[in-house]
């Protein structure tokens, strides 16, 4: 949720440098964007809205300037205006901020600093703890003020502040990401909300941790415990990650690069360390109650555990959405295990529940994409889903590389891993064949037939049901068309009223002991006019479109899913939606 880039150095381009960063942060938030640097004892200000992307630097007319900051916008406090887009500034207009995260009690605190004087140009948080560290300012050195402010601050947040009477650039955070790049020469600096946007000047990193800061002066870069009041020493790490895997290549978009990427992504996946997996299948079977715990899509990979070790590992776990965990507080003990799954590992709801769990001593796996991510450092054991760089907002090959751990784990539960992963490995390859261009043609057959409905639906029963709730968040977030997922035997009770002539509903079958039923659920919603696009290993009369997905038994969820990722994609595409950057998203959502 919004995208900081800021560059401290001795290139004269910072404010280009910044945009450029910015744009490959987009993803993160693009309803509008700014930049500060620094030019002589001024900052310039530069805000617009709409996306980042859109920019051509040239057009800008940006001065000279070895140090600026930068944010791409996901607006939480105050409408998506210029005066609200980042970085915000105080009046002498020395000390500009950018900010991402929701700082709770900044009412408050607002209302204090306006009886002090101070008035305000934004509806924002975030210019709010601009004037804080003003305001301190005035009895403490500029470091210690920051310091102050920070400790004020009750929420998440991440912030880089410049002021530019000293040249000096601060970074501190709490809960959301931000990660400094050391640059190849002396003195330069990148700060990012993510690697990939600095990816192409350093792959040497330093992660901020919770309560740390860094201060860049003097062309040095220094740290500290903003609770211990300590400086601290940090490690540098390489990133094996390179830029082009970050990149589009010759894809038109992000989306449709990652769902063609399947095909390597998941045999990384299936290639794990199996002490890993054997190390957290212990952890399973030892544990008095396992919880998968996860949001929007990464949710639904956790309600597939549940199905997954019900059928192959005949064990009870629980599912719940990390904003809805802490429900279940009562139930922790310190035997219980919580397995978090995110593709970012910054999801600020799951990171919630995590700290719940952690109160009550409940040990904390995460199957995580991104392994130096806040969430991977809060857990005991880290599974990496080695999918790479995903920039689209739409997850696709993260989801699936998910669904192979737990697999993996299910059947390493049931004593089988090798099992599990012969399972997954003759499905890898299948799915290698069926991601071809003639395969996605005849997708688009049907993407140009429903591409004006109004709704559609899809159905699934065992494992198959929550991947018919993601492949309507799939629809949901790049078609922009009313889709809902549910049980098959749901429908009769109630959502078959919505089926008239012609209505799409996606059956996801599999060749397994459900087929029959969600056949004859399809046959139902047939009968009522509707239009039955079967997503099947096997063709049926009863289908009006057919998509052959490999029959895969225990890994249908993976095959099945990925047809209607291409389609979600294309039905974006033909609407004229950008799949990459779907309204109102933004890639992870680090606020409550
Ligand atoms: O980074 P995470 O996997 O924790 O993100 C969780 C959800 O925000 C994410 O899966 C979201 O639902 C995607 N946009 C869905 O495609």
């Amino acid at each position: 949720m919004c995208g900081i880039f800021t560059y401290y150095g001795h290139k004269n381009t910072a404010p280009e440098l910044v945009i450029e960063g910015l744009k490959k942060l987009e993803y993160r938030g693009y309803d509008s964007w700014g930049i500060a640097y620094k030019t002589n004892d001024e900052i310039e200000i530069r805000k617009e809205i709409g996306k980042i992307g859109d920019i051509k630097v040239k057009d800008l007319d940006l001065k000279h300037s070895n140090i600026a900051i930068g944010h791409s916008r996901w607006a939480t406090h105050g409408g998506v205006n210029k005066k609200n887009a980042h970085p915000h500034f105080t009046e002498e207009k020395d000390i500009a901020l950018v900010h991402n995260g929701i700082f709770e009690n900044y009412v408050e605190i607002k209302k204090y600093l306006e009886k002090k004087g101070h008035t305000f140009k934004s509806d924002t948080d975030t210019e709010v703890i601009a004037h804080l560290i003003e305001e301190h300012a005035k009895t403490h050195e500029f470091e210690d003020a920051v310091k102050l402010a920070t400790q004020e601050i009750e929420g998440r947040y991440a912030i880089v502040v410049l002021n530019s009477s000293n040249e000096t650039m601060i970074a501190a955070r709490k809960g959301s990401p931000l990660i400094l790049g050391v640059g190849h020469t002396e003195g330069e600096y990148f700060i990012a909300s993510d690697i990939p946007a600095f990816l192409k000047y350093t792959n040497k990193v330093i992660y901020l941790d919770d309560n740390q800061m860094t201060v860049i002066k003097d062309g040095e870069a220094k740290f500290y415990d903003m609770e211990k009041h300590e400086e601290i020493e940090k490690r540098i790490v390489e990133i094996d990650w390179d830029e082009e895997s970050a990149e589009m290549g010759d894809f038109a978009h992000f989306m449709i690069k990652e769902i063609t990427e399947q095909k390597e992504t998941l045999a990384r996946a299936i290639n794990q360390d199996p002490k890993i997996i054997e190390k957290v299948a212990k952890a399973i079977e030892s544990a008095k109650g396992t919880y998968f715990v996860g949001c929007g899509t990464a949710g639904k990979v956790g309600m597939v555990g549940e199905y997954l070790f019900a059928k192959i590992a005949k064990k009870h776990t629980n599912f719940a959405f990390g904003s809805e965990f802490s429900n279940y507080k009562d139930f922790l003990t310190k035997d219980t295990l919580m397995i978090c799954i995110s593709q970012s590992g910054e999801t600020a709801d799951t990171l919630e529940a995590i700290e719940v769990a952690k109160e009550k001593g409940v040990k904390i796996v995460s199957i995580v994409n991104v392994e130096t991510s806040t969430m991977a450092r809060m857990s005991d054991i880290v599974v990496p889903i080695k999918a790479g760089p995903e920039k689209a907002v739409a997850s696709t090959k993260a989801t699936t590389s998910q669904l192979a751990i737990l697999t993996l784990l299910a059947y390493a539960c049931d004593g089988g891993v090798k099992k599990g992963q012969q399972e997954l490995i003759n499905a890898a390859g299948q799915i290698n064949d069926m991601l071809n261009p003639r395969y996605e043609e005849h997708i688009m057959k049907i993407a140009e037939k429903i591409k004006e409905v109004e709704s559609m639906y899809i159905i699934g029963r065992g494992a198959n049901y929550p991947m018919a709730l993601e492949a309507a968040i799939k629809l949901q977030e790049v078609s922009y068309i009313h889709a809902e997922g549910f049980a098959g035997g749901e429908l009769k009770h109630g959502p078959i009223a919505l089926i008239t002539e012609n209505t799409p509903v996606i059956a996801l079958v599999a060749n397994d002991d459900s087929k029959k039923e969600i056949i004859s659920n399809a046959t139902e919603i047939k009968a009522r006019g509707g239009y039955i696009i079967g997503v099947a290993p096997e063709n049926d009369d009863i289908f009006d479109f057919w998509i052959r997905v490999p029959d895969t038994q225990a890994v249908s969820p993976i095959v099945n899913i990925i047809p209607v990722q291409i389609l979600a994609y294309q039905l974006a595409v033909l609407r004229k939606n950008d799949p990459d950057k779907p309204r109102n998203l933004a890639k992870s959502v680090t606020v409550k």
